[in-house]
């Protein structure tokens, strides 16, 4: 598995602005006015830092709305490097779906377990298949994948919606790139 640089930058940011909200709370209750502040405020200080800068870290990463875009859209172009017998390419696409989904089970610890669930479950297989470059395989990997996707859309609740059952995806029909991407790499 390619190590994902996402993952690093978000859990760098995250480090970053837990450190900055230190650095802040030090400097706001320094100030020359020694003896003023007493631990706890300090520590309280601190502590609504933290929070903001949680909150901050939440609004600028991307959620799993953004990450799935990205997540159809390399799932779409595995099928049709398949189709091409472009092996290398089938693989490299299903790296980039587990990278991607390394910066989602960051910014959404919530969703981790049902996204590595997936991984070992569908993306592996699919991955083994292409590795032994077996189209009946592949197919039939892709064909279960499918179900996995849509299963957790079934699963998954959140404030606003009691499921996303009506995401529905499919085994695509058209190339998501309308012909630019050449998926036999010939
Ligand atoms: C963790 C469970 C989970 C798995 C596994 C999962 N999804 Fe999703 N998917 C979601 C959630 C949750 C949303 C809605 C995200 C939001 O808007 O916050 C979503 C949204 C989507 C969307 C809608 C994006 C849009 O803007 O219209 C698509 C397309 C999608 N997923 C495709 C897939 C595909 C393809 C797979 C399998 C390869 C997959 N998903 C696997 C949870 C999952």
């Amino acid at each position: 598995m390619l190590k994902s640089k996402r993952a690093k930058i978000a859990t760098i940011l995250g480090a970053m602005l837990v450190l900055l909200a230190i650095v802040v709370a030090g400097c706001t209750s320094g100030g020359g006015s020694a003896g003023t502040n007493t631990n706890s405020d300090l520590s309280k200080k601190v502590d609504d830092l933290q929070k903001f800068a949680a909150v901050q870290q939440k609004s600028i990463n991307p959620g799993l709305g953004t990450i799935m875009i990205e997540y159809s859209t390399r799932m779409a172009k595995a099928w049709f490097a398949a189709q091409a017998g472009n092996w290398d390419m089938a693989r490299y696409q299903i790296d980039e779906m587990k990278e991607i989904q390394e910066t989602g089970e960051i910014t959404r610890p919530k969703r981790a377990p049902q996204l590595k669930k997936f991984e070992s479950k569908y993306l592996d297989t699919m991955d083994k298949a292409a590795e032994d470059k077996d189209l009946n395989k592949f197919q039939a990997a892709y064909t279960d994948a499918i179900k996995g996707c849509n299963d957790c859309h079934t699963q998954v609740k959140s404030d606003e919606f009691s499921n996303y059952g009506f995401i529905k995806v499919q085994i695509p029909k058209t190339d998501p790139t309308g012909g630019l991407q050449n998926y036999s790499g010939k």
